[in-house]
């Protein structure tokens, strides 16, 4: 007895396959992350991230007019804070002169049709490597949410489109959006990371803006106070419910590979826009895998981001991003 269904039938040839192939991956599913410091001329290479690099303000420009001529027409900011300027408060954080502010202008000056989104978050700007306010050995929320609420406001007076809070503090998302409305910046959109996991995968972005938690007496050198524990699933599912009640337009699950699960329970649930953060860590893996000469960096790489995109997201977050763009040609 043969079998009557032969599934094999519609993988016999490019042809077949390209007809019934459910995913694409296009230029416009990405949202480009990158580091920003101060200085002149500055491009330096990230250790734990090959060929990924931190720019100065005049090379974010070229890097910025690269990114729009492949077609990739969304940057995510990051900005690496020299010590001295670093406080518990994050207080330069809030500096309508500061970098991230003058990053945003930069990029609206060379390429006005870029889409800017900007990270909220303490941990850049903390003496402590936290993105909370620590207070009475602890970090503490409504505090830090005040400052994450006026650090959104002066991204957007700097001209963001999209603020995007990566902190995890209880009632960003409303605090954020009732800030923003108050100064009329309606139009302002909140991507929230809403499912964001306590990972070991962060570690590359750490050491890239020297942003890690430092030893303290006290309060723990993780992040599993507020990040998630990644022996949890139901927890992401009340996250980006409460998000989205709060006004996040777009949601976030991070990091990607070991969390698809998340997002597809994630797209089953909710009918806003995913995003998916495939973080420092995952770069790291495939290009040491690939280093070695273990892995086809090329092939890994795309296998993963459409994975990630056939388990629901509508947009990646990814270091890869030139590289898969231009691999599509
Ligand atoms: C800061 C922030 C982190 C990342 C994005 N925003 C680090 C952290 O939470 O410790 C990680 C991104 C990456 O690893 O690529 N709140």
């Amino acid at each position: 007895m043969y079998p009557l269904r032969r599934n094999r039938r519609l993988r016999q040839s490019e042809a077949i396959r390209g007809l019934v192939r459910q995913n694409y991956i296009s230029p416009n599913d990405f949202l480009v992350p990158l580091f920003i410091v101060e200085g002149k001329g500055i491009k330096e290479e990230i250790n734990s991230m090959p060929n990924y690099f931190r720019y100065s303000l005049d090379l974010l420009k070229v890097e910025v007019r690269s990114l729009w001529d492949l077609g990739l027409k969304s940057v995510l900011l990051f900005v690496k804070v020299p010590d001295n300027l670093k406080d518990n408060k994050g207080t330069e954080a809030l500096n309508a002169n500061g970098l991230m502010q003058r990053a945003i202008k930069t990029v609206k000056d060379v390429c006005p049709d870029m889409l800017v989104m900007t990270d909220v978050a303490l941990d850049p700007y903390s003496s402590y490597g936290h993105d909370g306010i620590i207070a009475d050995g602890k970090i503490i929320n409504d505090a830090t949410v005040d400052v994450l609420a006026q650090m959104s406001v002066s991204h957007a007076q700097a001209g963001a489109d999209f603020v995007a809070p990566s902190d995890m503090m209880d009632g960003r998302i409303l605090g954020i959006r009732e800030a923003l409305d108050q100064l009329n910046f309606t139009d302002t959109g909140i991507m929230s990371y809403s499912a964001k996991y306590a990972s070991s995968f962060y570690g590359p972005f750490r050491d890239a803006l020297d942003s890690a938690p430092v030893d303290l007496q006290d309060i723990p050198k993780d992040k599993k106070t507020y990040q998630m524990d990644f022996a949890n699933r139901d927890e992401a599912i009340r996250e980006t419910e409460m998000d989205i009640a709060e006004g996040a337009d777009i949601v976030m699950v991070k990091p990607g590979l070991c969390y698809l699960d998340i997002v597809r329970d994630i797209r089953n649930n909710f009918d806003v826009p995913i995003a998916v953060y495939q973080v420092s860590g995952e770069y790291a893996m495939l290009k040491a895998a690939s280093e070695k000469g273990w892995l086809d960096h090329d092939s890994v790489m795309l296998e993963q981001v459409t994975s990630i995109k056939r388990a629901g997201a509508d947009i990646i977050a990814s270091y890869f991003a030139k590289d898969v763009v231009k691999l599509l040609g």
